[in-house]
């Protein structure tokens, strides 16, 4: 029996494979109809089955911005412009890619909330990383959290396919806007193959960096974008991508699976500076922040009074800390923190943003302190 019905199953198989035809439909008109719909309901403006297939996860922001005036590149409306505006404004990326949008909100990056970041990775680890027929994901995203949501998604989107994040500093309506090249080099590096299994990284102005250090060092300018010590992961060169170095992934990155995580806890981060008054600290778990996160001066330092109030609030409440440091460069070491007391946790070389969200990452699956501190610990080199 079994021998006969595998055969029969080859036998179909081989059948539906030479009657299936290769999809071939070519561009839709410019702003008009979809030509093909996929499985997931992800919808194409052309089919070329020789070409890898991308989906642009758009959430607002400056790459989506409008404004009246062609030189303002302050005081315009982020968010005004949907994904499918995205897409037919650079025609050639379809070059490229089969490319589909999603909307997942349209809002400026300040108001990027944790319930949009769940939604967004469960999104792309469903339509993307679950559907071998797709090759890799884009996001648009404001660019003033644009490392927080990369930080995340590097963290809990662990499918191997390129990740991409990308933003724009001048407004689409402005002189020569950044969005529309930075999100073309996007999309050629989510199709490429040798952008595998590097975690979710950072295109823009040229150059491919790594979620997991890159931060926003201006605030006004294009080449923002920068880890000043680790450097970046390659170029672009009239949109060909140049890898530095063979995949490889952060040292001190962990992986979380958040297909049952419904919400991530409360984390707030306190700046650090001369008078620093430690009311700050017990109002904000009168707040309900479940970890504090301190930009500290130097490496990761506080005013004594909020030392002992941070000894009250982790013994007594057991509620994390991470002492991170508000220099843009740097890393606060175990030895610099845990003299006060071994409960004091170091963020190594991450900044406060970026540990707010492995926090809350880390408090969404547990509040043990002593686990959050291992995890912390992979940061550190002393
Ligand atoms: C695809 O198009 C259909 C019909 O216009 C629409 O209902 C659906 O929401 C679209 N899918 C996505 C993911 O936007
Ligand atoms: C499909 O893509 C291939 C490879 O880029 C290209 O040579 C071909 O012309 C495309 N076909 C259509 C119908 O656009
Ligand atoms: C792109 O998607 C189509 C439709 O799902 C599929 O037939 C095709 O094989 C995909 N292309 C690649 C290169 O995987
Ligand atoms: C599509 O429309 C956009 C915006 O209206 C325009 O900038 C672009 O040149 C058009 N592309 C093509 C191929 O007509
Ligand atoms: C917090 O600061 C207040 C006022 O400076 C001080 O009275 C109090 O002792 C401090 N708390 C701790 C735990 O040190
Ligand atoms: C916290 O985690 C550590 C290490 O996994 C374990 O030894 C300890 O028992 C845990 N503490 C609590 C209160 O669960």
């Amino acid at each position: 029996m079994v021998p006969i019905k595998s055969f029969l199953v080859a036998l179909a198989t081989l059948a539906w494979q030479s009657s299936a035809s290769p999809l071939l439909y070519s561009r839709g008109a410019n702003g008009t109809g979809f030509v093909f719909t996929n499985a997931n309901g992800l919808n194409f403006t052309q089919m070329n089955h020789t070409l890898p297939n991308i989906t642009i996860f758009a959430t607002g922001g400056t790459i989506a911005g409008s404004d009246s005036s062609s030189t303002a590149t302050t005081g315009y409306t982020s968010g005004a412009v949907g994904v499918r505006a995205l897409i037919d404004a650079v025609p050639s990326m379809l070059d490229i890619a089969n490319v589909a949008g999603v909307q997942t909100a349209n809002v400026g990056s300040e108001d990027i909330t944790s319930d949009i970041l769940i939604s967004l990775s469960k999104q792309i680890n469903k339509l993307v990383c679950d559907d071998s027929t797709m090759a890799g994901a884009v996001v648009t995203h404001g660019t003033d959290t644009l490392e927080e949501t990369a930080f995340f998604l590097d963290a809990t989107v662990n499918c191997g396919k390129p990740v991409i994040i990308v933003g724009a500093m001048r407004p689409s309506t402005a002189i020569s806007a950044d969005g529309p090249f930075n999100l073309l080099e996007s999309v050629t590096v989510a199709a490429s193959t040798k952008a595998k299994n590097r975690g979710a990284m950072i295109v823009m102005n040229d150059r491919i960096a790594s979620a997991y250090y890159t931060t926003k060092t201006n605030a006004n300018t294009m080449d923002t974008f920068k880890a000043m010590e680790m450097g970046f992961l390659g170029e672009m060169i009239s949109n060909t991508p140049f890898f530095f170095y063979p995949p490889v992934q952060p040292t001190g990155k962990k992986d979380f699976d958040i297909s049952n995580v419904k919400e991530i806890p409360r984390v707030d981060i306190l700046f650090s500076y001369e008078d620093m008054h430690n009311d700050t600290l017990y109002n904000a778990v009168e707040s309900g922040a479940k970890g504090i996160v301190i930009a500290g001066a130097g490496a990761g330092g506080v005013t004594t009074s909020f030392n002992y109030a941070m000894e009250d609030v982790i013994n007594r409440l057991g509620i994390p800390i991470i002492q991170s440091m508000r220099t843009v460069n740097g890393e606060v070491p175990l030895s610099d923190v845990e003299s006060n007391s071994a409960t004091h946790i170091a963020s190594g070389y991450l900044n406060p943003q970026k540990s707010r969200i492995l926090l809350g990452l880390l408090l969404a699956k547990s509040s043990n302190i002593t686990e959050i501190a291992s995890t912390f610990a992979l940061n550190t080199n002393a």
